[in-house]
């Protein structure tokens, strides 16, 4: 699979948006100020599989969360800024996931993953 690039312009703030790469779906979220807040404030002893906020986000670009677009229980598709996490909800068994992706209620057992990214500018994101 070639990379893709997304053209970030159009995302407003909170907004999920859905692309493919390599017959995967992603989801690429613009986080709000709120949820970034939020996000560094969750102790990692609250996490499952703990993940420091930084680990979820590229330096100087931290307003962008990309992950991988299926429940790692089963691979149902969460739903976005349902649960209580400000994050995902799965319409299949119940795991939730926060604003950047963390498993906080299971049967999911680890993270939404990160697939390889890089930005070209501050407006352009190359995903693969
Ligand atoms: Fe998401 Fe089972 S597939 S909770």
């Amino acid at each position: 699979g070639a990379p893709i690039e997304v053209d970030l312009t159009p995302i407003t703030d909170g907004q999920i948006i859905n692309v493919f790469w390599r017959g995967k779906l992603i989801f690429v979220r613009k986080l709000t100020g709120k949820e970034i807040t939020d996000m560094k404030a969750v102790p990692l002893a609250d996490l499952a599989d703990r993940a420091t906020f930084d680990s979820r986000v590229k330096s100087g670009h931290e307003q962008w969360l990309v992950v991988y677009g299926n429940c790692t229980h089963l691979g149902c598709v969460p739903i976005g800024h349902q649960g209580n996490y400000e994050g995902w909800a799965c319409p299949c068994h119940g795991s939730q996931f926060d604003a950047v992706g963390r498993v906080r209620r299971g049967p999911a057992p680890i993270n939404l993953p990160l697939p390889p990214y890089a930005f070209q500018s501050d407006t352009k994101l190359r995903i693969g």
